[in-house]
């Protein structure tokens, strides 16, 4: 008798729990998250996924006071925050990000790196998180309006990046005046300086830069389509924690938290994306 009337109680009480537990969990990893996946992020140290960033590349990755803050910095809280991961900055130089990644100094890079096939041979990327171009920056009196008018002129770059590649396929492999700067900021000091005459680098960054400290100086002279989309990379080996990772972002984007990172750094909507094609397909 007594039995019989607090089943119903106990069954409620059952259901409730499980219900619970249903929430707990689809709070904490993708719904879709695999096992081989939840295994992969139970192996970070200390459940925390670190990642290596040249942190001199506004407004992607770029100190404020003593913070790191920037549109990577955002997403990959975000990405932490739904692997219920701690998140963890490393930063360090752009010619050592890659050797870094694979000596496990970090475990992944978020840093702006666009997906290419030569990257690809070495690391693994997530799918493009944001599409970018590449730019031809200048002083405002140059007369530098497009590629050719590059020729003879003393060209920034910044070391290994695919502004690099762009700038070669204009001027030339063994181009004798493309300065290679170990970081982009340094670039644009030297081009106020007029120790340079222009610089070719990822459109958003150089936009972001005149914008915000050489406004009076500089313009974007000319936008080199590139349509290359920006990935973050992963040791080889580690495919199961990248696909984590990217049904983090899959999640992220879908209910619109993206945008919303989006427009903080951007000041408007993301445009309806569009497929990379990679920065080093041929450019009509
Ligand atoms: N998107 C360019 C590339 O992948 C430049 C990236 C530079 N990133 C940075 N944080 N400095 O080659």
């Amino acid at each position: 008798m007594k039995i019989r009337r607090i089943m119903p109680v106990l069954l409620v009480g059952v259901l409730l729990v499980a219900l619970v537990l249903a929430g707990c969990q689809q709070t904490t990893t993708p719904e879709t998250t695999t096992p081989e996946e939840e295994g992969a992020i139970k192996t970070l140290k200390e459940g925390t996924l670190s990642f290596g960033a040249d942190t001199a590349f506004p407004p992607f990755e770029f100190k404020e006071g003593t913070e790191y803050v920037g549109f990577d910095v955002d997403l990959a809280k975000e990405i932490c925050k739904r692997l219920d991961l701690k998140y963890e900055i490393v930063s360090t130089a752009w010619d050592g990000i890659i050797p870094n990644l694979k000596a496990k100094k970090y475990d992944a890079i978020m840093s702006a790196m666009t997906i290419t096939e030569d990257r690809k041979k070495e690391m693994t990327p997530t799918d493009p998180y944001i599409i970018s171009d590449q730019s031809i920056a200048t002083m405002k009196d140059s007369t530098i309006k497009k590629p050719e008018d590059l020729k003879g002129k003393k060209v920034g770059v910044q070391v290994d990046t695919t502004g690099q590649l762009e700038a070669e396929k204009i001027l030339g492999k063994k181009y004798a005046n493309l300065k290679k700067y170990d970081d982009i900021l340094t670039a644009f000091s030297d081009l106020a300086a007029g120790r340079i005459d222009a610089i070719v680098n990822d459109k958003p960054v150089s936009a972001y830069v005149i914008e915000k400290t050489y406004a009076d100086k500089m313009v974007l002279a000319y936008t080199i389509k590139t349509n290359e989309g920006y990935g973050i990379w992963f040791r080889t080996d580690d495919t199961a924690l990248r696909d984590a990772v990217n049904k983090a972002i899959e999640e992220i984007k879908a209910d619109g938290t993206y945008n919303t990172i989006y427009k903080k750094w951007f000041g408007m909507e993301p445009e309806s994306s569009t497929e990379a094609t990679g920065a080093e397909e041929p450019t009509p």
